[in-house]
């Protein structure tokens, strides 16, 4: 089982390897859509936020969630996921967030 599961991808490997020579490509991502709302603290979000994912994983939570919800929801970024986020950029992007979505 495993000397064939490794056969297997060694093959994979080496057609992957046969298509990339026969035909380069590129590919054009698209651009980013949602953009954080505009108001005082937007600007802290847009360089504290966008590194990891784009503004849809703020914009899509359900509305009106309240400033606890945000203020964990930066820490967990922090603490969970390394976040290099300043306590006071935490505090600001807190609460814009709450009082725009
Ligand atoms: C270091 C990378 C990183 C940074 C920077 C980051 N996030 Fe995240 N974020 C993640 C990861 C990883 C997930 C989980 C992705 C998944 O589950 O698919 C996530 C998910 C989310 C979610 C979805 C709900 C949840 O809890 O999973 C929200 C909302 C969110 N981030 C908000 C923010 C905000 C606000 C900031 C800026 C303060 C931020 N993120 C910065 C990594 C990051």
């Amino acid at each position: 089982m495993q000397t064939r599961l490794f056969t297997l991808l060694t093959m994979m490997l080496m057609m992957t390897g046969v298509v990339a020579l026969a035909k380069p490509r590129s590919i054009v991502l698209p651009e980013e859509t949602t953009q954080f709302i505009e108001a005082p603290g937007a600007e802290a979000a847009r360089n504290n936020c966008l590194a990891c994912h784009s503004a849809d994983y703020i914009a899509t939570q359900p509305p009106k969630k309240g400033q606890a919800f945000w203020a964990a929801e930066v820490q967990k970024m922090i603490k969970a996921y390394k976040a290099p986020i300043e306590p006071a950029d935490a505090e600001i992007i807190a609460k814009y967030l709450n009082e725009n979505y």
